[in-house]
């Protein structure tokens, strides 16, 4: 495959949705204008595991200005009830604390939150269990990770090589409970418009994929795609938690249905979201790793404990980083989950690798430190030259350059290997490297529409979608290259149902799977229609499949290098420098780019030292359900923060040379931290977050 040539891919253009943003005109989900705005306030269980036995709703009826009120035993029947999230008040049954089992809809969101808390629920409760333990009595194997990955692999004897090992690790590491928190909460807008007969429903969702969006929840209306519209231009961000519709959602629809034509308008709250749209699940990682006098790793096993919802199956692929990082003869990974009585999980930035690149790479700085390597040097005699599973060549692997490259950047061949070899005043430093990675997928399914207007303009057209991560600006330059026109003269279209099928903004796959549409549109165009088109002359083109999917193994890569200073009387850790180098592919957007890998680095930086979700078993929710208790980094916690990446094209990945960039960024940043707070104190931290308290 031959990339395009670039012109204004890879310049730093600003985001051309930007003065819509920040003049405050671009919709957002609950801002759409419509006739006649109706408020819902959902009710949520209050126990984790029973049966709703009663649900008196006399006092909200009563309430001026209550529409319409929902309840587990007189809501709308759904089509289809496969799925045990979306199932939502078809049954008296309560999976867990906070699930959704009615609603209030009212003339102002005010009316509907009073009217929703005067429910009053009686249950008949069951004993629940919320709590994650490695010795789980009901841990089971997941049938896929994936959907087509083994949740085992065993390779060689794992077992005699560590027994014969020069130099063995073998320690545990724990992840907790973390929550996506997008600057913009959940929000829907339903409409259910039954005036010609057959309805017509939109909605005006806060997601990372329409297309998606309406695939799954049209059945569950039995409506055929054509009836339900999903609209979404803009987004305030997902982190994965908007990349399938939740049960919010379907509480919409079936409250716009009882609501007399008139559109239902809900606004998930922040304390609701830490039971309603996902989270990360807590891993429990054991990590066997055996290696020779020079650190060449004969043996390396990952075993991973996780959790899932009883209610629904969700199997994070924790472990799968260790299946093609470094070489090693015998090697095996485990999954195992926990059926609990807490919500589904779901994608958080970098689902499975992120965990996995946690405990993976404070491993190797722990093989380092035993071999008396440094840990650069251990990654880079750990280099396979083709992917360990597949044995595929690599599309692009540049680890070492990262790693060479960030060194010399980051002043590395100064550092004094020895741990608490480095004080200032009361501040003890310290340095830690890690290494990233992150898959460059395509999805199939993508098509574009290109238009040519009577003024030299184009319209280009696809249902992707923008969370903040700059797509908007991204695909127009994508267009402009494959068009051979400027910036300027390209309409884009996206974030409607209405447009041509796009797959989800997840897996760091969007540009990738969008812009290869795009290009063959484009194409397509330009071959049909010439150099001079008439106005009007269209083209709609399915993106062809990648002929080297099966033949590369196409992953991105990165070097993660921080410093830290940590307080010895205190425990505080300050992170006062914070390098990434990264290998990407082609930058389609210099400025957009950079945003989406500091911002993993940042979220990275959160994960290591401040984010928590605290389960409370004896009630089975999470208590730390605001910004106030659940703390994430703020900019008094970034300091001199920079990512750069290789001056690279991947001719394999896809028609722009690019990899995808959203999640890589905070893969392993967490690592480096933890592997220079040991630098630093030489204290070897196991457990996140590194919170003060395990440093005493
Ligand atoms: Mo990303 S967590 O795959 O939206």
């Amino acid at each position: 495959m031959k990339p395009i040539p670039a012109k204004s891919m890879g310049a730093p253009l600003t985001r051309l949705d930007g003065p819509a943003k920040v003049t405050g005109t671009a919709p957002y989900a609950f801002e759409h204008q419509v006739q006649r705005p109706t408020y819902l306030h959902p009710v949520q269980a209050t126990i984790a595991h029973g049966r709703v036995v009663a649900m008196d709703t006399s006092a909200a009826a009563a309430l001026d200005g209550v529409v319409t009120v929902l309840t587990v035993f007189d809501a709308p029947k759904l089509a289809d009830t496969s799925d045990g999230e979306l199932r939502i008040l078809q049954d008296d049954r309560v999976h867990f604390r906070g699930q959704l089992i009615g609603a209030v809809v009212a003339e102002s969101a005010e009316i509907a939150r009073e009217a929703a808390d005067s429910v009053r629920v009686d249950y008949r409760t069951e004993p629940h269990d919320t709590e994650l333990r490695a010795d789980h009595p009901r841990l089971y194997a997941p049938e896929k990770l994936l959907e087509t990955e083994p949740a085992d692999t065993d390779e060689g004897d794992v077992d005699a090589a560590l027994a014969a090992a020069a130099v063995t690790v073998d320690q545990t590491y724990t992840t907790p409970i973390e929550h996506n928190n997008p600057m913009e909460p959940h929000a829907s807008i339903a409409v259910w418009d039954e005036t010609s007969g057959r309805p017509r429903v939109t909605l005006y969702d806060s997601t990372q994929g329409v297309h998606a969006v309406r695939k799954t929840l049209a059945p569950l209306f039995g409506l055929e795609p054509g009836q339900l519209r999903v609209i979404a231009p803009h987004v305030g961000g997902g982190f994965g938690s908007k990349g399938a519709p939740h049960a919010h959602n379907v509480l919409a629809i079936m409250a716009a249905r009882r609501s007399g034509g008139r559109p239902v308008k809900f606004a998930v709250i922040r304390q609701q979201m830490f039971a309603l749209v996902g989270y990360r699940t807590p891993t429990i990682q054991r990590i066997r790793l055996g290696a020779d006098r020079d650190g060449r790793l004969t043996a390396l096993s990952h075993e991973v404990v996780e959790l899932t919802s009883a209610v629904k199956e969700f199997a994070e692929q924790t472990a799968l980083v260790s299946r093609m990082m470094y070489a090693a003869p015998n090697r095996r990974t485990s999954h195992r989950l926990a059926p609990l009585d807490v919500p589904v999980p779901f994608w958080m930035r970098a689902p499975g690798e992120c965990p996995g690149m946690f405990a993976a790479e404070v491993a190797m700085d722990e093989l380092a430190a035993a071999c008396g390597i440094d840990p650069i040097e251990l990654r880079v005699r750990n280099e396979p030259e083709s992917e360990p599973a597949s044995g595929n060549p690599w599309s692009g692997r540049h680890l070492i350059e990262c790693l060479r490259t960030g060194a010399e950047r980051f002043g590395w061949a100064e550092r004094d290997p020895a741990p608490r070899s480095r004080r200032q005043g009361d501040w003890l430093l310290g340095t830690g490297v890690a290494a990233a990675t992150y898959p460059a997928s395509s999805m199939p399914g993508n098509v574009a529409r290109i238009v040519y207007c009577s003024d030299g303009r184009y319209t280009v057209q696809i249902g992707a979608a923008d969370l903040g991560t700059g797509t908007w600006t991204a695909l127009t330059q994508i267009a402009a290259d494959a068009l051979g026109c400027d910036t300027a003269t390209v309409d884009l279209q996206i974030g409607d149902t209405d447009l041509p099928a796009a797959s989800v903004a997840g897996g760091s796959s969007g540009i990738s799977s969008w812009g290869t549409a795009i290009v063959a549109a484009a194409r397509a165009f330009r071959e049909q229609h010439g150099e001079k088109p008439s106005a009007g002359a269209e083209t709609i083109t399915e993106a062809p499949e990648n002929p080297d999917a099966d033949k590369f193994a196409m992953h991105s890569f990165g070097a993660h290098f921080v410093e830290v200073a940590v307080d010895r009387d205190t425990g505080e850790i300050r992170v006062p420098r914070m390098l990434g180098v990264f290998s990407i592919g082609r930058a389609i957007n210099a400025r957009t780019l950079r945003s989406q890998l500091i911002g993993g680095m940042t979220m990275g930086l959160s994960m290591a030292l401040h984010e928590e979700s605290v389960r409370d078993h004896r009630f089975g929710h999470v208590v730390t359900q605001d910004l106030a208790t659940y703390h994430i980094s703020a900019h008094a916690d970034v300091r001199d923060i920079e990512a750069i990446w290789l001056d690279e094209v991947d001719e394999h990945a896809n028609p722009m040379g690019s990899r995808g960039a959203g999640e890589i960024g905070i893969v392993g940043a967490a690592a480096a931290v933890a592997n220079a707070v040991y630098h630093a104190t030489g204290m070897r931290v196991r457990d996140l977050p590194i919170t003060p308290d395990k440093l005493l």
